[in-house]
């Protein structure tokens, strides 16, 4: 059996991939357009193991995609691809809509196709999984109950609509075609092999690399947070017994706001590598300029998933983000490589291209 991952060289997507293949046999097909998000450095570990195959292209491209399904006849296509970063989509919308929006209907076009040639075994057993996020349903105020998978999609950013008009067309190929589709709608994740360009990574760089550990705004906005092996697990779990058509909220029931995350972090980092000069790691915090438009609360309500499916993460904060401060300390290595762009150069070297 084949599964066919989509942007599985990127953060949550190369976790999926390493914590499946620890507890599986089963074929991986990697479909990774290797953005500057993608780095296949996350996936070392693999390399000559015969159950990862690694394809360089885009979701958008259907004839690729067309011909990777008839080629590895894979029983689930679990789709992580997209553009990811708030920020990015501030400064510039494009992309996001290029890939969150048209990659994800021409993915959808080419998998209706190959769905509707398969026998009625394979067809009973195919899954789409489509992984999404708590940003489509907005922002919330203090005291308002967590979202639901009922909440009205709300999305404020550039990033959080186009993710939403993707749910959009996934749900409507369960609707119109029948495709046997799920979805997951998860909270904000954190672990190894996060983009320095995301708060805990940012911060646990900058902190070392004695910079500005930069606030946005007051520093009180609220983000619910889940160790991403816990976003791994819930997405095997919904593969293998999610009802089709259905959505599920996806949340460490870990509501922070940045400044406590960034405390929790300065502390931790002190503990385990104190500056030279004997100072607090916290000395560093900046507050700078407002994310416009920036959503002030998220909280996700995972009943839904406890109740219908068992899953309930196995981290808490303090315990996941211990673990990830440390991997980043003992991974110094990675970090170097990304922040300096030195993956690019082998990226470029490797598949002809400097994008
Ligand atoms: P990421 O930016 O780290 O990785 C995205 C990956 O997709 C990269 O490897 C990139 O090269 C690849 N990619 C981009 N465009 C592509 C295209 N057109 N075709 C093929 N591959 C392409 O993102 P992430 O944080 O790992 O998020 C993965 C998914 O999970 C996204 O869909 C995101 O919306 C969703 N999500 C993320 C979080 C989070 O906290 N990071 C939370 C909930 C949901
Ligand atoms: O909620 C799920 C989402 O979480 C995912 O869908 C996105 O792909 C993922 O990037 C993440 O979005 P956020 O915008 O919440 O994550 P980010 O790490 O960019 O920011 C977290 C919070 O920290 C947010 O309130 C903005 C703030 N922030 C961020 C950065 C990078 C700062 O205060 N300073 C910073 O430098």
């Amino acid at each position: 059996m084949t599964i066919l991952v989509t942007g599985a060289a990127g953060f949550i997507g190369s976790n999926f991939v390493l914590d499946w293949l620890a507890q599986s046999d089963e074929t991986v097909i990697n479909l990774d357009d290797l953005t500057y998000a993608g780095n296949l450095e996350n996936l070392a570990s693999l390399d000559g193991d015969a159950r990862h195959i690694f394809i360089k292209g885009s979701i958008g491209d259907f004839d690729l995609v067309a011909k990777l399904l008839a080629e590895h006849q894979p029983r689930a296509v679990v789709n992580f691809a997209a553009e990811s970063h708030v920020d990015r989509s501030i400064h510039g919308p494009e992309d996001f809509i290029q890939t969150n929006i048209v990659g994800t209907f021409r993915l959808l076009e080419a998998v209706r196709a190959f769905y509707g040639q398969l026998e009625k075994t394979a067809k009973n057993q195919f899954r789409f999984l489509h992984v999404s996020t708590d940003e489509v349903y907005g922002s919330l105020a203090k005291d308002d109950p967590a979202f639901t998978e009922t909440h009205q999609y709300e999305p404020n950013s550039p990033y959080s609509a186009s993710k939403a008009a993707s749910d959009h067309l996934v749900r409507a190929y369960h609707h119109t075609y029948g495709l046997p589709v799920l979805t997951t709608n998860c909270s904000n994740n954190y672990g190894p092999y996060h983009f320095p360009e995301k708060l805990i990574p940012l911060v646990i760089h900058n902190a070392l690399a004695g910079k500005p550990l930069p606030i946005y705004g007051d520093g009180q906005q609220i983000r619910d947070w889940l160790y991403v092996k816990d976003h791994c697990s819930a997405i095997r779990r919904v593969l293998e017994a999610g009802r089709l058509g259905e959505t599920y909220n996806v949340g460490g029931w870990n509501e922070k706001p940045n400044l406590d995350v960034v405390h929790t972090l300065c502390a931790i980092l002190d503990e385990l590598s104190p500056r030279a000069d004997g100072k607090a790691y916290k000395e560093q915090i900046t507050y700078v300029t407002d994310r416009p438009g920036h959503d002030r609360r998220y909280a996700i309500d995972a009943t839904k998933i406890e109740r219908e499916l068992g899953w309930k993460p196995a981290e808490t904060f303090e315990t996941g983000i211990k673990k990830t401060v440390q991997w980043y300390l003992d991974n110094q290595g990675w970090v170097a490589n990304v922040t300096s762009g030195a993956y690019r150069e082998w990226l470029g070297k490797q598949y002809g291209e400097s994008k």
